[in-house]
């Protein structure tokens, strides 16, 4: 029995300078797992956004459930029973959980018999029900401000549930997910499945592919390249297929050269925003030719560490020294001077400003300088130089090189520009905070290259991740830290993965 609920046929779709998805034709099984695979900006979003009618194909065809259908727009989509969870989440802030979930669908009643009204108590009981059902557990109640990142993603996919979706569209659900939570999400995603729904997974993360997933289509550069059976399929070979080439998945490094002190980090107090303590009397070093990893669950101080460090937020307490200076009183700027990269954990927000082009972007933190200026005057042509051969020797992929807007990039190629950037400094200190997130395999293999290779030039690494494989390929010294202390710190051949693991739950002290 033929039972396609989803066929792609023959979609093209052209951006300036970009065929972002070129004569792509795939057909999903009701009821299946499907995963789409594929480097940095090879059209992986691009594809499922022309499924929730975000954008419309410039040539080629969509059939849903045997009927050829024009998605214009996401409701007409969801009219469909399409639904889709963004790479970037699209919740309102300052409503609540609820208020997100039946926005634009809501429930009517009447006051009194007579007073229009939306049904919050006859939502709520449909929302709780759906909650129970499939284990994802929210607060109605609260804002989505005030919630972390796993409920946001719960709230988004209760919203596709509320809205009867039964074609589950998920753009990479556990780049910004812990372990533990990736484990849950895994789960809720094989329930969906037994409820017979048909999901839709893009992921950069080949384990999860062959967790979950029944069948696997592989892009590369808009082109698909072929569709294969997972459970007969290694992870090896999906890597090759995907990048052309054979992958390495482990880090090669001589052991390290360690010179002079270039941070010290010394009893070091942050707050976060309530008042609470974030970091809690933190002590450190890290020298020149050292990488000093730092492991931990997301939510235990990491974050508010390297704000604080690179001069974001303040210091409670406590003194930052760079290279025996104190500079714990100076500003972001005048730490950059005298030699700190930061690459931070929130790259829409603080890396990066999406209305500049990347020229500009890849410019941020010295354009103020030689080359780029002169005695108060910016010259566009330094900018464009210094974009170009950024652009090439990190490979970042644009549609329309150095003046593509960074708002119209894949989110890897953002991530990628970050990095391009800060390390472009050569500053003495790097401060890296998840710098693989959401990066194709390819080029995570390139960026921990390159860390190797800033740390074997001299300069003294700080490395933050959620990624217990990150920390241990790399590091030549690892700390634990668990609500907002600093647990443990080790050398890093001293430590097992395992071991580092109980003092990230907090098992040992
Ligand atoms: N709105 C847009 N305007 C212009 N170009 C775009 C737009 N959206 C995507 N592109 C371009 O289309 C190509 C494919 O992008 P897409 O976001 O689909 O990649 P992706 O496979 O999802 O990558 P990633 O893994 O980094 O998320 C890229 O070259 C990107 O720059
Ligand atoms: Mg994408």
């Amino acid at each position: 029995m033929d039972d396609t609920i989803v066929e792609m046929r023959h979609i093209t779709k052209r951006f300036p300078g970009v065929v972002a998805n070129d004569d792509v034709s795939i057909s999903i099984q009701k009821g299946e797992i499907y995963a789409i695979l594929g480097e940095n900006g090879a059209g992986k979003s691009t594809l499922m956004s022309m499924l929730f009618g975000m954008y419309e194909p410039d040539e080629g065809e969509i059939w849903i459930r045997g009927k050829k259908v024009n998605i214009t727009s996401p409701s007409y989509a969801t009219k469909l029973n399409i639904g889709m969870v963004h790479q970037h989440f699209k919740l309102v802030e300052n409503y609540t959980v609820t208020e997100n979930i039946i926005l634009g669908q809501e429930p009517m009643t009447r006051h009194l018999g007579f007073l229009p009204a939306v049904d919050v108590k006859g939502s709520e009981q449909k929302i709780a029900a759906l909650s129970k059902r499939y284990g994802l557990e929210v607060d109605p109640h609260k804002k989505i401000e005030d919630v972390n990142v796993s409920t946001r993603q719960r709230v988004e996919i209760l919203k596709m549930l509320y809205r009867e979706a039964e074609i589950l569209i998920f753009d990479e659900p556990t780049a910004v997910l812990t372990p533990q939570e990736i484990e849950f999400l895994l789960n809720i995603i094989r329930e969906l499945r037994k409820a017979g729904k048909t999901v839709i997974l893009i992921t950069h993360k080949l384990e999860e592919i062959k967790q979950v997933a029944d069948r696997c289509a592989i892009l590369c550069r808009g082109k698909l390249i072929g569709v294969y059976d997972v459970a007969s399929t290694s992870t090896r070979e999906m890597a090759n297929r995907m990048v052309g080439r054979e992958v390495s998945f482990t880090v090669d490094k001589a052991a390290m050269q360690p010179g002079a002190e270039v941070l010290k980090v010394d009893d070091l107090l942050v707050r976060d925003p309530d008042g609470v303590q974030a970091v809690k009397n933190v002590s450190f070093t890290v020298h020149a030719g050292e990488i000093f990893a730092i492991a931990g669950v997301s939510g235990n101080g990491q974050t508010e560490l390297a704000d604080a460090i690179a001069g974001l937020i303040p210091a409670c307490g406590g003194k930052i020294f760079l290279n025996g200076e104190d500079v714990t009183a100076l500003s972001v700027r005048e730490r950059t001077l005298r030699g700190v990269s930061y690459i931070p954990e929130d790259r829409q927000d603080v890396g990066l400003v999406l209305d500049f082009d990347l020229a500009e972007n890849l410019a941020l933190k010295d354009y103020f300088k030689e080359p780029f200026c002169h005695k108060g005057v910016l010259d566009r042509r330094a900018f464009d130089e210094h974009g170009k051969k950024l652009i090439a020797d990190y490979d970042i992929r644009s549609g329309q090189g150095i003046s593509t807007q960074v708002r119209s990039m894949s989110g890897g190629n953002q991530q990628k520009a970050i990095i391009a950037r800060e390390v472009e400094l050569e500053s003495g200190l790097m401060i890296f905070v998840q710098p693989t997130r959401g990066l194709d395999i390819g080029a995570i293999e390139n960026i921990h290259k390159q860390i190797v290779a800033q740390r074997d030039a001299g300069n003294a690494i700080l490395l933050i991740s959620l990624e217990l494989d990150e920390i241990i390929g790399l590091a030549d010294t690892i700390g634990v830290m668990f609500s907002g202390e600093m647990r443990k710190i080790a050398p890093a051949e001293t430590l097992t993965a395992n071991q580092v693991g109980e003092y990230m739950m907090g098992v040992k002290a």
